[in-house]
């Protein structure tokens, strides 16, 4: 799909469909629609207005086929709440709506009059970015497994600026935001996909084809030099399935001459997540195959990072390994050794995200890394705590956790912290060994996180636990029912910040 940038009049632009943005209380007040309503079409919509059915309310879309009255075909009125109220999210959910809107009503050529969606609080470089982001992400199907491919589609987006507005923007912006929207689908697409069909190994050859598109280096750790290394903790999850755990490691040396300056994006990499001999029910299983979407979020993340060239090196580390309940599986009871040493009793072999991650942060730590930041479908606790309206997040240093919740909320990733009072860690206490995996119901996100965060140790480390937002049930704005590729938008942004 093309999106391209022009300076036209929305109403005199030849397009199946015209996206005007109306801002609540602005009824009356907005320039495209006042255009409209000395025309042609006038009374009919100002008839709309006196209605009540044409209002600037968040979420409220009014499409109107112009009969071939006026230039475009149709015009799609987008309610963006009140001015003060705007942010990156509700941005982000009234254009991708409306662009889903357009496709079902068959247009092929969108445009949109990108002024009418402009706000002191949403800068001209983050409008851009939106759309193009949007047009990727609000448009998402994954039909890879459907026979019949679904013929609807928007080819064009043409993205309409006055003259004034016209001579600020960049294309860059628009790169940069369709680099966005690539990663998040692409970390979509590896979630979607059936288990069968993303096995570790398949997780690794994605990773792998994106390194090589993108210019990034790639590695993987197999199961023998795990051995090497010690790490007993991934090689224990893995040990009940026959497909081999793989540690992928991707690198972008974006300031090669300061070793220093690096960053560790850490994914957990379940495959599937039966809960391997403590095993799930059928309806906790049922959507198990996402339990990747940390490493998936690593890998999206990489790919735009690529793209958006932060000074700064970062290295992506996806511990993939399938948790099942074969012959050779863990046992409730044993005791495995993490890279670094720790002894480790399990307590419950459905807890394995923190078991691979452990590993994955000696890994880390070996390289020297001192910034670590992890991503993780860790606990069906931290929706209990936190609902489905954000991430999770965990860290031992306030002011690097802090500039990932900002990161976040900049680019529209809602995170709340949670604490990791030093006192929570007695849940975790072993009769036999260091710490055990689990420290029982209470509290769960949060000694799940302290579990991981213990082999951090002097490192700055934040977790966030994505489990309550990397799928969503129902499409509705930016989201599209399935995997939703949490974590990618805020990791891309917090390297940035970094930069
Ligand atoms: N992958 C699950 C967490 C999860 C649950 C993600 C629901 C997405 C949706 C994780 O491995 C798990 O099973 N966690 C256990 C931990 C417990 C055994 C300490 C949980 O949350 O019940
Ligand atoms: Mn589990
Ligand atoms: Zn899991």
């Amino acid at each position: 799909m093309d999106v391209i940038l022009e300076s036209l009049r929305p109403l005199g632009t030849d397009s199946d469909c015209l996206l005007i943005g109306v801002f609540e209380g602005e009824e009356n007040q907005n320039g495209l629609i006042k255009e409209i309503c000395e025309g042609e079409i006038g009374e009919g919509l100002d008839l709309i207005i006196s209605e009540g059915e044409l209002t600037g309310k968040r979420g409220n879309f009014t499409l109107i086929h112009t009969l071939g009255k006026l230039t475009p075909t149709r015009l799609l009125f987008c309610g963006l709440g009140s001015r003060a109220d705007i942010d990156s999210l509700s941005l982000r959910d009234s254009i991708s709506s409306a662009l889903r809107m357009a496709c079902q009503k068959r247009s092929q050529l969108v445009s949109i009059a990108a002024d009418s969606f402009t706000d002191e609080k949403v800068t001209l470089k983050r409008l851009l970015e939106t759309i193009a982001a949007c047009s990727q992400t609000g448009l998402y199907v994954y039909d890879r497994f459907k026979t019949a491919q679904s013929t609807r589609k928007v080819e064009s987006i043409r993205v309409l600026l006055n003259q004034s507005n016209f001579k600020q923007v960049s294309q860059n912006w628009l790169d940069e935001g369709l680099a966005v929207g690539e990663a998040v689908n692409l970390a979509r697409d590896l979630s979607n996909a059936p288990p069968n069909f993303m096995t570790p190994a398949d997780l690794s050859n994605s990773a792998r084809s994106v390194a090589l598109e993108s210019g990034l280096t790639f590695e993987v750790v197999e199961r023998e030099e795990m051995e090497n290394l010690g790490m007993g903790a991934i090689i224990g999850v893995a040990q009940g399935s026959v497909e081999a755990p793989k540690l992928i490691v991707l690198r972008y040396d974006g300031d090669p001459l300061n070793p220093n300056n690096s960053l560790a994006l850490l994914g957990k990499g379940i495959t599937f997540d039966s809960g391997g001999l403590n095993l799930k029910s059928g309806s906790g299983m049922r959507t198990m195959k996402g339990d990747m979407a940390g490493g998936a979020a690593v890998i999206g993340a990489m790919k735009a990072i690529a793209v958006t060239n932060p000074t700064l090196n970062v290295v992506g580390i996806i511990a993939a390994a399938e948790n099942m309940p074969g012959g050779r599986a863990q046992r409730p009871g044993d005791v495995v050794t993490v890279m670094d040493g720790t002894t480790l009793e399990i307590d419950n072999t459905d807890a394995e995200g923190r078991l691979v991650l452990a590993d994955a942060v000696c890994y880390a730590k070996w390289l020297g890394i001192n910034r670590i930041v992890d991503v993780a479908t860790l606990t069906g606790a931290v929706r209990t705590a936190l609902g489905e309206h954000c991430i999770g997040v965990f860290g031992n240093d306030p002011s690097f956790t802090n500039k990932i919740i900002e990161a976040g909320f900049e680019c529209g990733e809602r995170m709340w912290e949670l604490p990791t009072f030093q006192e929570y860690s007695g849940q975790f206490e072993s009769d036999i060994a260091d710490i055990k995996n689990s420290g029982g119901p209470a509290a769960g996100a949060i000694t799940g996180a302290m579990i991981i965060g213990r082999f951090a140790g002097n490192a700055s480390w934040v977790h966030l636990d994505i489990a309550a937002m990397s799928r969503v049930s129902s499409t509705a704005g930016d989201q599209v029912k399935g995997a939703t590729g949490s974590g990618v938008r805020a990791l891309v942004a917090f390297c940035q910040s970094l930069s």
